[in-house]
């Protein structure tokens, strides 16, 4: 066991010194992963230090890094040494966190992270909630309960609400869960891409007059795309008016109220019934960590207790001796589930909030300082400025048309990705591409930000003059 784990921590220690000079992103084929990797069943034993050196070998280069200083694409996760240590102990003990006779201590974290996680979001006191997989089993989590307090058995006359930037695992869930089509609206956006409020009111009247069942509406704290913060407070509004679930997909953009300014730029999530809010994305948290928070914890029991019905009935010792009402199986779609929370804990414990102050400042600081690069040059459109840690925009280029625009910036992606030291992917604002950089990685430098807008830039010249070449 010694020799095998001091090999393992010297792996990870090995990973999280040199991760700076790794390439970010390394992509291999089917067929040669195949090669290096597929096995028969595996009868005989193999001296797991020879895996190790295979997993060393292949599988770990192998891997987009977005733990990486560089890594701006879709939503960085950043982790820390202290929460991976966790991981390993917490799997070394194989807690079981279901329920309260089995992980009393544990449960007992969970419920602190979570009251911590609501106070840093403004949530009243007794707020609470259960900590999940990620930000698609948060968002679920929360439509099922919204559905489970509001009608109590799904209807076919509910809407859910949301704008068109909304993140794609809602319309996932909304799917799971029986959702037609025709029950959701998707709410068109202003010119900052946020949540158009006259246009929210516009359909949940226009619904209740045609005889549907406004149930809730999505409202975003940090869009993927663009960092957008819907109008909170404005959606609490209507969402109180009508007797609307107001639900706050902040899976990555809640976590920046531990700042003061993020909390500033989040005035209103407090407002919200139930606000998904995922660790492993801006709280520096190793996948998978998701959670959702909710302003009565009982509405989750409502939407998700296992009774005398449910023949749960080698539970039933399990049952008499909860404790605080406090059976996590009761708070989600799990029975068997990690102690998820103890990373979180081990490192805000250890680490210290200032810590993970400074760290999520430095996302906001990074796209700023993108921002006054980019707009330093006639190279380069802002499209949407710097917030919450994303910036996005374009190549300019004066002899080339959109569609070619749009051509070079996939090359020159590409070639960033396969060549670069950074990585750098596009996203689609409107109908068109667009380049896009989350900065959230506290080790990521201003000079990092420079270098990398520098090296692509360079790829999108050269995509450029390649286009413009005749072939003869
Ligand atoms: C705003 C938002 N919501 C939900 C999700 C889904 O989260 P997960 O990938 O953890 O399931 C993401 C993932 O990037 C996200 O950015």
């Amino acid at each position: 066991m010694r020799a095998l784990g001091e090999r393992a921590l010297e792996m990870v220690i090995h990973h999280f010194a040199t991760r700076r000079d790794l390439p970010p992103a390394t992509t291999i084929t089917k067929s040669d992963a195949a090669a290096r990797l597929h096995t028969e069943l595996p009868e005989e034993a193999t001296p797991p230090e020879q895996l190790l050196d295979l997993l060393a070998r292949e599988v770990f280069p192998n891997a987009f890094h977005a733990d990486h200083p560089r890594f701006y694409a879709f939503v960085p996760s950043p982790t820390n040494f202290v929460s991976a240590v966790a991981d390993f102990l917490v799997s070394g003990h194989n807690l079981f966190a279901g329920h309260w006779l089995a992980s009393s201590a544990a449960s007992q974290i969970e419920l602190t992270v979570l009251e911590w996680l609501c106070t840093l979001c403004g949530m009243p006191a007794g707020s609470s909630g259960i900590f999940v997989s990620g930000g698609s089993m948060a968002n679920l989590s929360a439509i099922v309960t919204a559905r489970e307090v509001k009608m109590g058995a799904h209807d076919a006359r509910a809407v859910v609400y949301c704008s068109d930037q909304t993140h794609s695992s809602l319309f996932k869930a909304l799917r799971v869960l029986g959702f037609a089509r025709d029950q959701r609206r998707l709410i068109a956006t202003d010119a900052s891409l946020r949540l158009s409020v006259p246009a929210l009111r516009a359909a949940i009247e226009a619904d209740l007059a045609a005889g549907r069942r406004p149930l809730c509406v999505v409202a975003n704290a940090g869009t993927t795309n663009t960092g957008a913060i819907d109008p909170l407070h404005e959606v609490a509004d209507l969402c109180a008016e009508h007797d609307v679930w107001m639900h706050v997909d902040g899976a990555y953009g809640a976590a920046a109220a531990l700042t003061p300014r993020g909390r500033a730029l989040l005035d209103g999530i407090e407002r919200a019934d139930s606000i998904t809010l995922d660790p492993h994305k801006w709280l520096f948290q190793p996948y998978e960590l998701g959670c959702l928070l909710v302003r009565d914890p009982r509405h989750l029991v409502h939407a998700f207790h296992v009774g005398d019905d449910d023949h749960a009935d080698y539970l039933a010792d399990v049952a008499r001796h909860v404790q605080a009402n406090v059976n996590f199986y009761d708070r989600g779609i799990q029975l068997t589930r990690s102690a998820k929370a103890i990373k979180l804990w081990l490192s805000l414990r250890a680490f210290g909030l200032p810590a993970f102050r400074e760290a999520i400042e430095s996302g906001f600081l990074q796209a700023e300082h993108a921002e006054r690069v980019l707009r330093a040059s006639p190279s380069w459109e802002i499209l949407t400025p710097a917030q919450m840690g994303i910036i996005t925009f374009r190549y300019r280029h004066a002899d080339l048309s959109p569609a070619d625009l749009d051509a070079v910036t996939a090359w020159a992606v590409d070639r960033m990705r396969l060549e670069g030291r950074a990585l750098i992917m596009s996203t689609m604002l409107g109908e068109r591409p667009a380049l896009r950089l989350c900065t959230i990685h506290p080790a990521g430098t201003l000079d990092d930000v420079e270098r990398s807008l520098a090296q692509l830039h360079g790829f999108l010249e050269a995509e450029a003059a390649l286009l413009q070449t005749p072939l003869d």
